[in-house]
């Protein structure tokens, strides 16, 4: 399921957002105040399947994890419209895979658009009511589902979020990176970031991002990833995935281009 809405625009706590049809057939949203779409023009759902949810290897991943009894944490960085989680749900679906264990946390700036992408897989039929709650400083939406599973958005700032969310007893294994690109959002492409995304992952974690610069490369490689390319979405050639798995190296690719390139890995001046 994509969003569906037979407005036009809807309004959010940081101004209008304007729905765009993608060539797969989907909707997606245009961000007034970030100036971007959240997706790819050439697909909504497509891109999310190719760059999120196969990009970090879910629904082999989370069945391992089921067999061995664990939860699968899922880290979205950027709720947006819902898209990475119902495209998640679905493609579980399609292989009859129970979601049962899936521990899915995304992260939202916007409040209202948050409610509005919840209230629409409440249409979808992918979650049965959500309910906002506030604990410890940190205020969040959780979803109720209809399996064994944990949905959640956290609300605000992912770098004041994650932390307040963060346990030592739940490790992320995938991470869907996706927020606005690093030119119109970019404090959540640092070496500060990339570092914080590193302090709450398990050494099995998949990070993906549909951005592929040598500037968010170089933050990655510089907070402890090892990071390779592989084929992009649509009409962008390379998209990134990294790892913390010691026994996977960066790709020699890669690392020659960030030495080829001058541009520096950015650091997030509050932060450093
Ligand atoms: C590209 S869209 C995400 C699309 C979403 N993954 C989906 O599939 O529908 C990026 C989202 O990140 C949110 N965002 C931007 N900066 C953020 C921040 N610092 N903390 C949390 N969310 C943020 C934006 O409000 C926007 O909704």
């Amino acid at each position: 399921m994509a969003i569906s809405s037979n407005m036009k625009t809807i309004l959010g706590s940081l101004g209008p957002y304007t729905f765009v049809k993608t060539d797969d057939g989907t909707q997606t949203i245009f961000s007034h105040y970030f100036d971007e779409t959240c997706h790819s023009s050439s697909g909504a759902v497509e891109e999310t399947l190719q760059n999120y949810v196969f990009g970090t290897e879910v629904p082999s991943r989370l069945q391992a994890s089921q067999m061995a009894q664990h939860i699968f944490t899922i880290l979205e960085v950027g709720f947006g419209a819902g898209i990475g989680y119902s495209a998640t749900i679905d493609a579980l679906k399609s292989r009859s895979i129970s979601p049962k264990g899936l521990s899915f946390i995304s992260t939202e700036l916007d409040e209202k658009l948050a409610s509005f992408a919840l209230e629409n897989l409440i249409k979808g039929q992918y979650l049965q009511s959500f309910e906002k709650v506030i604990e410890s400083g940190l205020t969040y939406f959780k979803g109720l589902t209809q399996e064994d599973q944990i949905m959640k958005v956290l609300i605000g700032d992912a770098r004041v979020t994650i932390p307040l969310w963060s346990t030592p007893g739940e490790k992320v294994n995938a991470i869907y990176q996706d927020p606005f690109s690093p030119n119109k959002n970019p404090t959540l492409w640092t070496v500060e970031w990339f570092e914080e995304l590193k302090s709450v992952s398990d050494l099995d974690c998949i990070l993906s991002t549909y951005s592929s610069t040598k500037g968010i490369w170089k933050s990655m490689l510089e907070a402890g990833w090892r990071v390779s390319e592989t084929k992009g979405f649509g009409n962008k050639k390379l998209s990134t995935r990294a790892y913390l798995n010691p026994l996977k190296d960066s790709s020699a690719q890669i690392i020659k281009w960030c030495q080829d390139s001058p541009l520096r890995a950015s650091r997030d001046p509050g932060r450093t």
